[in-house]
């Protein structure tokens, strides 16, 4: 546990740019391992995570150079270019890299066994481990009843091989399970068709066609033809993350004096919710797109200016959910700080992330002073924020999690008083950069 006291922060200007998206970072390891040339990924983020998926491909056998500070290189060996690990492979807390590459084994012809750290065992598998038997994977989970429904946890033993292609419509909206399923259709005998309840974030789906599969989206439904080899683009290019320029986007809108340039970000519409939530707030945000389209991304790219804004409340829909579900406990920060009431509809996804996130913003929120209402109806969580008060400072918890520690930090630096945080070290999981590229713009 790494403790730190903030102050609050009077203003914020420059220029920032951040390491390449987590989500887009992962997939374009993924796919260029299971090429049969080499990839060159530019860009590449040095968190936890995304080095957790590195680490997993060398163990299944690839040779991957990583030359610091941000390229990486895939030397893929084909779709059965695999080997079965030495033991068993633990993943750490990345749980996009144990669901997507749960997809991926499904399709070989051997036995891994996943192992996973403390967190990351408590989140559920079986939105993944369902579909990817019903395709033909042998799978063995940890089996638990949770609210009298059962569930599966890691650890996780995958056999693979021999899959047929299903129609499958998704109980949940998640990109991890929908990715899983679409890697594992490439797999597969005939065809794969899956249907998510709301769009996701749509990086694997733009991804495979940049490598050349053969996919295709209509509305809610992605059908892919398995048995189709991948062709690696060569070079790719991972734009910067939006989940970690949320951060500062809020902290240069809900400071005064304040004005910051962010460059080269994803700015994929199945992603950036936030930019349009935002705006829908108040919030003086100038979107500068597209830029010459870097070499080889799949992905939007433009920059961001933000200026201080004055906020009003907003409702933010359902549907809007998987477009900034990780940006949810920084929009909450933002809804202290905007006048009138704010509205999050259906986010019980948020109690399955890295910690239950309505309850750690719940409790820090709280602490600062706002007032923060869990509302039920139904199956259906929301959370109600009255907010125009402002936050002052307290003795915060990240709860073990690098998007709550985030959050809470740009509370404390624009609330009224000192604040600690118990625990920054969890935010390397995704941003180890995150709080010298604060202190580069605090004036
Ligand atoms: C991710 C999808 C989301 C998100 C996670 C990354 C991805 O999870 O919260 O941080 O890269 O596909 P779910 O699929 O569980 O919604």
């Amino acid at each position: 546990m790494k403790p730190y006291c903030f102050k609050p922060a009077c203003c914020v200007k420059g220029v920032v740019s951040f390491a390449g998206d987590k989500s887009i970072a992962h997939r374009s390891v993924i796919l260029s391992a299971l090429t049969s040339g080499k990839t060159q990924i530019e860009n590449f983020p040095s968190n936890k995570d995304c080095l957790a998926t590195l680490n997993v491909f060398k163990k299944l056998g690839l040779r991957i150079l990583y030359e610091k500070p941000s390229t990486v290189i895939v030397f893929g060996k084909g779709p059965y270019g695999l080997r079965a690990p030495k033991g068993p492979i633990f993943i750490g807390e990345s749980g996009t890299t144990f669901r997507l590459l749960l997809g991926v084994l499904a399709g070989q012809n051997f036995q891994t066994k996943l192992l996973a750290g403390k967190s990351l065992s408590r989140r559920p598998m079986r939105r993944v481990t369902l579909p990817l038997r019903m395709m033909g994977a042998t799978i063995n989970a940890l089996r638990k009843t949770h609210h009298a429904e059962p569930e599966e946890y890691p650890p996780v033993l995958v056999k693979g091989g021999n899959l047929k292609g299903i129609a499958y419509k998704m109980p949940v909206a998640s990109a991890q399970v929908k990715s899983a399923i679409l890697l594992a259709g490439l797999y597969a005998k005939g065809q794969t068709r899956v249907s998510e309840p709301l769009p996701t974030r749509d990086h694997t789906e733009r991804m495979l066609k940049l490598f050349g599969a053969k996919i295709k989206v209509k509305g809610k439904t992605i059908t892919i033809n398995g048995e189709k080899k991948l062709i690696s683009p060569k070079k790719i290019y991972v734009p910067g993350d939006i989940s970690s320029a949320a951060f500062f986007i809020v902290l240069g809108a809900i400071l005064p004096k304040s004005k910051i340039t962010i460059k080269n970000i994803s700015l994929n519409p199945t992603r950036a919710g936030i930019i349009n939530v935002f705006k829908r707030m108040g919030a003086n945000i100038q979107v500068i797109k597209p830029l010459s389209r870097k070499a080889a991304s799949s992905e939007p790219i433009g920059n961001l200016i933000i200026r201080t804004s004055i906020l009003k409340g907003a409702t933010i829909k359902k549907n809007e959910i998987p477009f900034l579900i990780d940006e949810l406990p920084i929009l909450m920060v933002a809804a202290c700080f905007a006048e009138g009431k704010t509205v999050f509809e259906g986010v019980g996804e948020l109690r399955v992330k890295e910690t239950d996130r309505i309850n750690s913003m719940l409790k820090n929120l709280s602490k600062m002073g706002a007032d923060i209402q869990v509302i039920k109806k139904q199956s259906s969580e929301g959370i109600v924020i009255q907010g125009g008060k402002g936050l002052k400072g307290a003795a915060l918890q990240s709860f073990g999690d690098h998007r709550t520690a985030m959050s809470v930090i740009i509370a404390a630096l624009a609330a009224e008083g000192n604040s600690c945080l118990d625990d920054i070290g969890c935010i390397s999981k995704s941003f180890p950069g995150f709080l010298s590229s604060l202190k580069s713009i605090i004036s």
